[in-house]
């Protein structure tokens, strides 16, 4: 006779589950897939490149097929001078992001402009590419589109990192930050309550089109990193810092990266550790009056990524 009930019984609770699937994953994504891009989530998709994180294409995460994010200060094409100007460099090869391979990424607008005003359907990952992020005005709203330099200017991607003033490899940044596990500590995600008076603006639904995985973090033992550039430009401080973080907050809980130099600075001398970490206990007990330095890094090293990523994030 129990068995009438058990049936109502789970009926009851396949009702209260599909409900509660609906609610909280078929209904956000309602929103989401309705929410257009903003200029954040254009930037971040052209400074990451394909997905961030684990990926078939670099399964050990080295930071490879990332995009090279530069700083112009004069056209690449003609030399002229131009006001700062920010933009992607996808070599040959280099994987696109989502926004620049799936149409309704971005939002309807957004990828019209693309289009007709930035050429990106002459998209190509074979060739590579220079892009831009460009603001318009469509149906009287101001909106961000992503521009195809190559095609449009004529800049080429030897010219144009020729003409660089600066080089930013964000894109690999991003793997080191996820695979040493700093949203361990750090979120990047900071609150819509007063939280934002220490960290910055919380971000918008719209800043995180096309981003996977975001990094929001899990939950925070360590300030929110979301605007960590703007508040903290120096990069000899983020060198000792990530070094040993004991250089410059004596009672800091964060580990040392110092492994992520590779073991050689930029002159590829080998650091030795050892003495490193002998003169800084002589430091730390008085017997010493400074403390060691801090190596340079080589130019194509983790931490150098990391800290391009770190600088970035403004
Ligand atoms: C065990 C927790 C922990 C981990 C893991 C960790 N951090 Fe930290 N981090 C901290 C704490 C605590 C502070 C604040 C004290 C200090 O400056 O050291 C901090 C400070 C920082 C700051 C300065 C923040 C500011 O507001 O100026 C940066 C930048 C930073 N961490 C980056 C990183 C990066 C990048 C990683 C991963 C490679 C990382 N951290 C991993 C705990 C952690």
């Amino acid at each position: 006779m129990g068995f009438r009930e058990y049936r109502i019984g789970s009926i009851m609770f396949g009702v209260a589950l599909a409900t509660s699937m609906v609610v909280t994953i078929y209904m956000p994504g309602l929103d989401i897939s309705n929410t257009t891009a903003t200029a954040t989530a254009l930037e971040k998709q052209l400074t990451y490149g394909k997905v961030a994180g684990f990926d078939y294409g670099d399964p050990f995460l080295h930071g490879d097929d990332k995009p090279i994010k530069v700083i112009l200060k004069k056209d690449p094409k003609t030399g002229a001078t131009i006001d700062e100007t920010v933009a992607y460099v996808f070599k040959p090869g280099t994987s696109l992001p989502s926004g620049l391979v799936h149409e309704h990424i971005n939002g309807a607008a957004i990828q019209a402009l693309s289009v007709s005003l930035g050429k990106t359907d002459q998209v190509s990952v074979e060739a590579g590419g220079v892009y831009l992020v460009e603001k318009s005005v469509k149906d009287g709203v101001e909106t961000p589109y992503i521009e195809l330099a190559s095609v449009t200017r004529g800049w080429t991607i030897d010219a144009t990192l020729k003409a660089a003033d600066q080089e930013i490899l964000a894109g690999s940044g991003k793997v080191m930050f996820i695979r040493e596990g700093c949203w361990w500590c750090h979120t990047l995600l900071p609150e819509q309550t007063h939280d934002w008076q220490s960290f910055g603006r919380p971000p918008m639904l719209g800043d995180f089109n096309g981003e996977s995985p975001t990094t929001f973090g899990s939950d925070r033992k360590a300030p929110d990193l979301l605007h960590v550039g703007s508040r903290n430009s120096s990069k000899e401080w983020m060198m000792m810092h990530f070094f040993n973080p004991r250089l410059v907050q004596p009672h800091s809980i964060m580990p040392r990266y110092d492994y992520l130099w590779g073991g050689v600075d930029k002159k590829g001398n080998n650091i030795d550790l050892a003495k490193w970490d002998e003169e800084f206990d002589a430091y730390r007990d008085g017997s010493r009056v400074y403390p060691p330095e801090v190596p340079e890094y080589a130019d194509n090293s983790e931490i150098r990524y990391l800290i391009d990523y770190v600088l970035d994030l403004k």
